[in-house]
């Protein structure tokens, strides 16, 4: 984001019309496919999907290779479908999952946005640990399975917003960040949550690189109010199924409200802190990327008007511009959270 010009999509990657479908095509088509993508590179099939037939998007079909432990599989098998109302749905066309999956910003595997999809064939999600720690009663290195035990998945339409003014409707499977809070008891110090993306030298090329601007591991924080907010999404899985390593598989973080820069993947610590913690974006140019960074059209980053946004997918002919809301279109939900705060200094 930091020194690449508006990002402009490659020929390439242009998805064709009769590609894009509505969230009513997606569940007449896409109810009896077998699903693609996954953990750790396994592209699993999850024929015994009962409940995850009701929801409202899938992904399309697409080779099935190994099958991914059977406490992953167990878990999929019963998501709970997106409502049909605002603010956990969207009735806004999807965007495919094709661009969902290869249109990405994921800089430990590379700058550009094919790089990610291309460049993270290596990279293994399971076995996979998180540690949680700071200001909390419970902390430890959990297996991610005990992390996500008691959670039941549900499927979340969201807006994602990024500052770089490009914009999508993803489907997203995952439980609210705030159950998962509450089972490590903060203590009342605990005023900021601090989140780590893992450090895989050999699997992730963009942190061997040369010229890789980030000073790993990627951080992110939210105030601990803001982690509470029942839109902010522990995600695991996008389209019905496992979160590819792209996207940052197997477990990242959606604050919808906020610019795509927040939403930190594949993360492997959770802090508690009395403190606001740095975060990658905020350290690497403070007057650009603001702590907070909720979606805002009156302020604009200096390469990115934010009023406008371009809602993916584009092709060549057509590319759709839309008005930026405030909060991305979710202010009923969290405006009451910043009263009295100036939005153009905290932006
Ligand atoms: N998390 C990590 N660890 N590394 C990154 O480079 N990029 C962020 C965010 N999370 C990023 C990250 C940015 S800039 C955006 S816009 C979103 O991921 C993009 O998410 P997506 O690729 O799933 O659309």
């Amino acid at each position: 984001m930091l020194i690449k010009k508006p990002a402009d999509i490659k020929p390439s990657e242009i998805t064709p019309e009769s590609v894009y479908r509505n969230r009513r095509e997606f569940m007449a088509a896409g109810t009896r496919l077998m699903l693609g993508a996954a953990v750790a590179g396994a592209l699993p099939s999850i024929a015994n999907a009962q409940d995850g037939d009701r929801l409202k998007a899938r992904a399309p079909t697409t080779m099935s290779r190994s099958a991914p432990a059977p406490w992953w599989q167990e878990k999929f098998a019963d998501i709970k479908p997106a409502p049909d109302s605002a603010p956990f749905y969207t009735g806004e066309t999807l965007t495919p999952y094709r661009d969902v999956t290869r249109y990405n910003n994921f800089y430990e595997f590379g700058m550009d946005k094919s790089d990610p999809s291309s460049n993270s064939g290596e990279f293994k999600a399971d076995p996979w640990s998180v540690e949680i720690s700071g200001e909390v009663a419970k902390p430890g290195t959990y297996h991610l399975e005990d992390i996500l035990k008691p959670h039941a998945l549900e499927e979340r339409i969201y807006r994602l917003r990024c500052v770089e003014a490009w914009s999508m409707v993803i489907p997203w499977i995952g439980f609210p960040l705030a159950d998962l809070i509450k089972r490590f008891e903060p203590t009342s110090k605990a005023k900021y949550v601090e989140f780590e993306t893992i450090i895989d030298r050999d699997a992730m090329p963009g942190i061997r690189s040369r010229f890789a601007i980030v000073d790993w591991p990627y951080r992110e924080g939210l105030r601990m109010d803001e982690a509470m907010n029942p839109l902010t999404l522990m995600v695991v899985g996008l389209y019905g199924n496992y979160l590819p390593p792209q996207n940052g598989a197997p477990m990242r973080l959606i604050v919808p409200w906020k610019y795509g820069f927040k939403s930190i993947k594949s993360i492997v610590r959770i802090n508690f802190r009395e403190t606001k913690p740095h975060t990658t974006w905020n350290d690497l140019q403070a007057n650009e990327y603001g702590f907070y960074a909720n979606v805002n059209p009156a302020v604009h980053h200096p390469r990115w008007r934010q009023d406008k946004e371009r809602r993916l997918p584009q092709t060549l002919f057509s590319r759709q511009y839309m008005d930026t809301r405030l909060f991305n279109g979710y202010g009923e939900q969290v405006a009451s959270m910043y009263e009295g705060l100036d939005l153009m200094r905290n932006f």
